[in-house]
């Protein structure tokens, strides 16, 4: 899998505006058990700094735009998130890092799973030593 995927919803908007539509396990590839949304920010004021153990994630940038940088341990590679129907996959075991947001930024955000502070890797060394260990195993 490439480190950058995106996942298109449709857009049933009309004339009388946009109405964009994710279903779980449909055009979202997991079940969806929460989301949560980014908004307030500071373009000086970047976030994230970690990468989860099992969570899969997809960001929308329903309003404005940030950065996302993306890390598998291999390669990196930094986009633009700011289309309100196409979302960044945020697979397991990718460091991200969010930076340069605008600030009218609303970044939705849905999650395979609950919040669990013991999915997180916050520590890029401790993330480099994991990844390398998973690639020797596999
Ligand atoms: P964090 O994931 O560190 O934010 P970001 O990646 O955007 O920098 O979360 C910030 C705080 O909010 C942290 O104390 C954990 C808490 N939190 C929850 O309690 N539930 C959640 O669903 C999320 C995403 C965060």
């Amino acid at each position: 899998m490439s480190l950058i995927e995106w996942i298109e919803l449709p857009n049933l908007g009309d004339h009388r505006g946009s109405l964009v539509v994710a279903e779980a396990n449909r055009n979202i590839p997991f079940s969806i058990q929460r989301l949560y949304y980014i908004f307030g920010t500071q373009p000086s004021v970047p976030r994230g700094f970690h990468a989860h153990k099992e969570l899969q994630q997809i960001a929308f940038g329903i309003q404005g735009s940030c950065k996302m940088l993306m890390d598998n341990g291999r390669e990196k590679q930094e986009v633009l998130i700011g289309q309100s129907n196409r979302g960044l996959l945020i697979p397991p075991m990718v460091w991200h890092e969010m930076h340069d947001f605008s600030e009218d930024c609303i970044l939705l955000v849905l999650a395979s799973n609950y919040y669990d502070e013991n999915d997180y890797i916050r520590n890029y060394d401790q993330f480099l030593k994991e990844v390398n260990q998973s690639v020797k195993h596999t």
